[in-house]
């Protein structure tokens, strides 16, 4: 990051990332608690570890902001979490949720071609990211 403008743009956009990890958070522990039926027996274990996997990576992205010298914003993004006890449903908001955030980290790795750690550091959870997409298609 060269210029303050840039570091602005990138601290915004990690902070976008911010909100829909904490979302994300929320959205699955609610999941975890509601899911009904059968599918309850393996899902409920899939929401919990992926709330706290939203948990580690907003954990991550906090810390860049931080180490950027920005603010992390406190709350999450604001898209409605829709409430269901469909499994189905579920898998669907998941899946849309999952693909936001690879779209997202995958803009912020554009911006951060120059920084070595914070790049390895985003690709990591991009990673986690698609895996998580990949795997909600074969769910579903
Ligand atoms: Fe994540």
């Amino acid at each position: 990051m060269s210029t303050v403008s840039e570091n602005r743009a990138l601290v915004a956009k990690l902070n976008r990332a911010l909100g829909l990890e904490m979302r994300a958070e929320v959205m699955y522990a609610h999941y975890a608690e509601y899911v009904k039926g059968i599918n309850r027996l393996y899902l409920k274990t899939y929401f919990e570890a992926e709330a706290t996997e939203s948990f580690t990576h907003a954990g991550s992205v906090r810390h860049a902001i931080n180490q950027l010298g920005g603010e992390a914003v406190t709350d999450r993004d604001t898209t409605p979490i829709r409430h269901t006890t469909d499994y189905q449903v579920m898998l669907q908001e998941v899946l849309k949720t999952e693909q936001l955030a690879a779209e997202t980290y995958h803009g912020i790795l554009q911006m951060v071609t120059d920084n070595e750690e914070l790049y390895d550091a985003i690709e990591q959870i991009y990673f986690a990211e698609v895996r998580s997409v990949e795997e909600l298609n074969q769910l579903i």
